[in-house]
């Protein structure tokens, strides 16, 4: 899978794409992730990539040009599945959303950034619009690093337990059951026994039931 992704803050992903399963996926050759500098793509004097907007008002607004100046060389390279701009309009994302982008092979991702996007660049190129949650952040950035944890671990060979993303909560509509690792006893708070009882049966409902427990408790409204 490719990942193209279109900031006006491309350090902000270093860390986070250098790290864990990210970092593994991409040695792995799962995902080729690119980040581009929008400003690169300006032919304004100073690189300017933003301005103020028409009819006034505060804040200002992400040109058109070195968007499509960016998008277009990109759409030279290869079929795009999707330009998904991150947004705080768009459609929530979820664990079926990101199921969903697994199965692409190539995505642009472009993070919006300042009190807007120039609508123009909804409406030319734009095919999705993701919200990782109804609150407003100071742009894009870091829900496109969301948007690429949640999908690259779904890709085929990136979990080395190629179970371990299944069992993960909101996978099948439940939360996850709880987890212990040693010591079995910690200052007399103690690992449930059927943990201990090798019986994998037993082990699978008890998970099972937990999950539901859990669901109940937390998230009823994940079982209605
Ligand atoms: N940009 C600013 N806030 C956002 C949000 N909640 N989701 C996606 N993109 C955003």
């Amino acid at each position: 899978m490719h990942i193209d992704i279109l900031t006006l803050f491309p350090e902000m992903f270093e860390q986070v794409f250098a790290t864990s399963i990210i970092k593994r996926a991409v040695a792995k050759g799962r995902v080729c992730l690119n980040v581009h500098n929008i400003r690169d793509y300006s032919t304004a004097k100073h690189k300017q990539a933003d301005d103020y907007p028409y009819g006034g008002g505060s804040g200002m607004v992400m040109m058109v040009e070195p968007i499509d100046r960016c998008i277009t060389m990109l759409q030279e390279k290869r079929p795009y599945d999707d330009i998904v701009l991150m947004t705080p309009d768009g459609v929530p994302f979820s664990q079926m959303q990101a199921n969903k982008f697994a199965t692409k092979q190539n995505l642009i991702l472009l993070c919006g950034h300042y009190k807007g996007i120039d609508e123009r660049v909804r409406k030319l190129f734009v095919s999705k619009e993701i919200s990782i949650g109804d609150y407003v952040l100071s742009g894009g950035e870091l829900p496109a690093m969301v948007f690429c944890d949640a999908v690259i671990r779904l890709l085929p060979g990136v979990l080395n337990d190629e179970t371990s993303a299944l069992s993960d909560s909101f996978q099948n509509g439940l939360l996850s059951a709880p987890v212990y690792t040693r010591p079995a006893d910690y200052k007399g708070t103690k690992v449930p026994d059927i943990l201990l009882s090798g019986n994998d049966k037993a082990i699978d409902q008890w998970r099972q039931e937990q999950s539901y427990e859990r669901t109940k408790k937390k998230r009823p409204d994940l079982l209605k």
